[in-house]
């Protein structure tokens, strides 16, 4: 007898990032840094910054149309939408809900997963759940952020290593005979622990302080953690599914810093080609690094039908995860 279980299909893919480019040299001007360090040491030599009346939920909107377009489905399809971010539109209600109106969704599921740059593997993790439970049958899944509201511009440990953008992905229940080489969402894993809150996090928040502070960073700390937990990530999935690291078509990590995601390919033993780069260009978008990196893959031609694709993220808290999927 074969069994037919729901699986989560990626319908569609959209980015968008503000118009506005900010170069390391721009920023070299007003703080005590160079092209060089920046390059050196990160990787990334720009970053898109929103327009002042540009809000997180924009981003998320436009990113999320360019998604349900490549998908070739109808703002009436969404029946969920779950919003990666650390960066509302507002302390409430969620982000997810003012990307409903702004998109003119119907009445459905709306809200925000909140778990800093770790965001979209736990989005994904949350929406496959809902979608393989029955609760919805489309989905937009949504990293948005902007970060350079929360960014000390005066701290150059901080302010030369974020960007702000939105990316989407439409996410489909689809009846499926649940082998490991038919599309979808084959496996997910997160992991959080909280020892590690202040290693990164904002100093202000509406409980703590009323206000809505700015992001400070233990940056070696956060490195050192980052290499070893998103290397174990995906190897945790690869266990999960019986897999090899060699079978990976793509893998598309959160894009925080060059040498993490360099020594992260390098523990798992990919070839670099297999390992999608976009902070150079975007910087750290935190949520939304993944699905814009998902993005730039599909335009770029590097995402094809059928590819075998891990995604893997970690950020505050520390939270980490990843996710497995048959594109
Ligand atoms: N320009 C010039 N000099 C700088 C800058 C800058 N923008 N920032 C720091 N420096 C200086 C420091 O003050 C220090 O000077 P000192 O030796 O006189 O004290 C020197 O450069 C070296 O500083 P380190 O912190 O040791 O530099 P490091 O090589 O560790 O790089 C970095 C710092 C880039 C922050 C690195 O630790 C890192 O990438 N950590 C991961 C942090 C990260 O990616 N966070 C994103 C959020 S979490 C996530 O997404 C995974």
């Amino acid at each position: 007898m074969r069994t037919i279980v729901l699986r989560s299909l990626v319908a569609g893919i959209g980015g968008y990032l503000p118009a506005r480019i900010v170069t390391n040299a721009e920023l070299a001007l007003v703080l005590d840094t160079s092209d060089a360090w920046i390059r050196e040491r990160t990787g990334i030599t720009r970053r898109h910054v929103a327009a002042d009346d540009e809000l997180t939920s924009d981003l998320a909107v436009e990113a999320a149309r360019r998604a349900l377009q490549n998908a070739d489905l109808p703002v009436s399809a969404v029946e969920l939408i779950v919003v990666a971010t650390s960066t509302p539109d507002h302390t409430f209600p969620a982000t997810a809900t003012a990307v409903q109106r702004k998109l003119g969704a119907p009445i459905g599921i709306a809200f925000d997963v909140q778990a800093v740059c770790a965001g979209f593997a736990y989005a994904v993790a949350v929406t496959d759940s809902f979608l393989r439970a029955g609760h919805a049958r489309t989905a937009l899944v949504i990293g948005a952020e902007t970060f350079s509201r929360i960014l000390d511009w005066t701290d150059r440990t901080t302010a030369v290593l974020f960007g702000d953008g939105a990316g989407a992905l439409v996410l489909r229940a689809e009846r499926s005979a649940g082998r490991l080489d038919d599309r979808g969402v084959l496996a997910t894993r997160l992991w959080a622990d909280g020892r590690h809150y202040g290693d990164l996090y904002v100093d202000g928040g509406p409980s703590a302080t009323r206000t809505t502070g700015h992001l400070r960073m233990n940056g070696r700390e956060v490195f050192r953690h980052a290499v070893v937990r998103l290397a174990e990530s995906v190897e945790a999935l690869l266990a999960d599914t019986g897999f090899a690291a060699g079978d990976l078509d793509l893998l598309v990590p959160h894009q925080a810093n060059l040498r993490i995601i360099e020594a992260v390919g390098r523990r798992l033993g990919l070839d670099p080609q297999r390992v999608v780069v976009t902070v150079d260009r975007h910087a750290n978008t935190s949520a939304a690094s993944i699905p814009l990196a998902l993005a730039t893959a599909l335009e770029e031609g590097r995402l094809t039908r059928g590819q075998l694709v891990a995604l893997n993220a970690l950020g505050g808290g520390f939270a980490w995860g990843s996710a497995l999927l048959r594109f």
